[in-house]
């Protein structure tokens, strides 16, 4: 007769999955419900997109503001996603065997990030429709996966459980009071962040079980994976900085040339410095988790790292 085997964190996988069942949603029937984007509304929060520090411009041009930052904001979730899926589909081998419940939760896990990429490409055909013509993001989300997936897993997971967690700070910034803010965008902040809420879970719990198998020294080149990794998602947000206030400037109907031009894009990397790093970095369980794994030095690595970026 076969004992059944008891594994450590088979309860908290269950969890997850039971939590993962309970939320689960729909892209058509539950988030967009035959709704469509209009221009008289703003798609991201100020909280987020920053747009009472862009100074020199009105409130239309703000919210065209929030406009492009929300149609960015699908862009990068549809490639981040991309390398979080790719690796939990890799970390879901160490699973074949063993608890089954760690890799239905997995499992589980892969497929609702695949749901968010389909649900990204929604949103930015839906707002691409709407929005004048020139808009650019030409980040190819395959070409970062393989860039990111070439780091180590442990550089990988805590940016996972990074961008995780900042999503739960995004969604706290759109329920914010906002009457001008768009109801399907709320939407999509809410049933994103349902589902982040038991990745987190997940992220922690394979974060801490590849963590133990690292020696020091390994642990050590894993930060500065890390910290290469945060620097090249900062090379992405000065692009596409770049790239949107470039694209701002053709379409507000004005001429914005010199300082106010200089300075407009400043602010989009800083409001995109803000949603996609500081949000998460500065998060208080990434940063209690992240010290519970790492040294007083090399948590002050990283944080020198992140000092450069301001
Ligand atoms: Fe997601
Ligand atoms: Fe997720």
């Amino acid at each position: 007769m076969h004992a059944l085997v008891k594994y450590p964190d088979t309860e908290r996988y269950a969890h997850c999955i039971k939590a993962s069942k309970a939320v689960r949603w729909d892209i058509e029937t539950d988030v967009v419900k035959g709704r469509s984007f209009d221009l008289s509304r703003k798609y991201l929060p100020d909280g987020l997109s920053l747009v009472q520090e862009f100074a020199s411009l009105s409130d239309a041009e703000k919210r065209l503001v929030s406009q492009i930052q929300g149609r960015t904001y699908a862009n990068i979730f549809g490639l981040v996603e991309r390398f979080i899926t790719a690796k939990l589909l890799e970390i879901g081998r160490d699973h074949w065997f063993g608890d089954q419940n760690a890799l239905e939760a997995l499992v589980r896990f892969s497929d609702e990030e695949l749901k968010h990429q389909a649900l990204f490409r929604r949103i930015e055909a839906m707002v691409a429709a709407i929005m004048p013509p020139g808009y650019r993001f030409d980040i190819d989300p395959d070409a970062v996966a393989r860039a990111v997936l070439s780091k180590s897993t442990w550089a990988v997971l805590v940016l996972t459980l990074h961008i995780e967690l900042f999503v739960q700070n995004h969604y706290r910034q759109s329920i914010e009071p906002d009457g001008e803010l768009s109801a399907l965008f709320k939407d999509v902040f809410l049933f994103h962040w349902k589902d982040e809420c038991q990745h987190v879970m997940l992220d922690e719990l394979e974060l801490k079980r590849h963590d133990a198998a690292l020696s020091s020294a390994e642990r050590d080149r894993a930060v500065d994976d890390f910290i290469a990794l945060v620097v090249a998602v900062d090379g992405i947000l000065q692009m596409q900085a770049g790239a949107d206030a470039a694209y701002f400037c053709t379409i507000c109907g004005r001429t914005v040339a010199g300082t106010e031009a200089d300075g407009l894009e400043k602010q989009f990397l800083k409001a995109y410095r803000w949603q996609y790093i500081f949000s998460g970095a500065t998060h208080p369980r990434f940063q209690k988790t992240l010290g519970g794994l790492i040294t007083e030095g090399q948590f002050q690595r990283i944080e020198a790292a992140l000092a450069t970026l301001t």
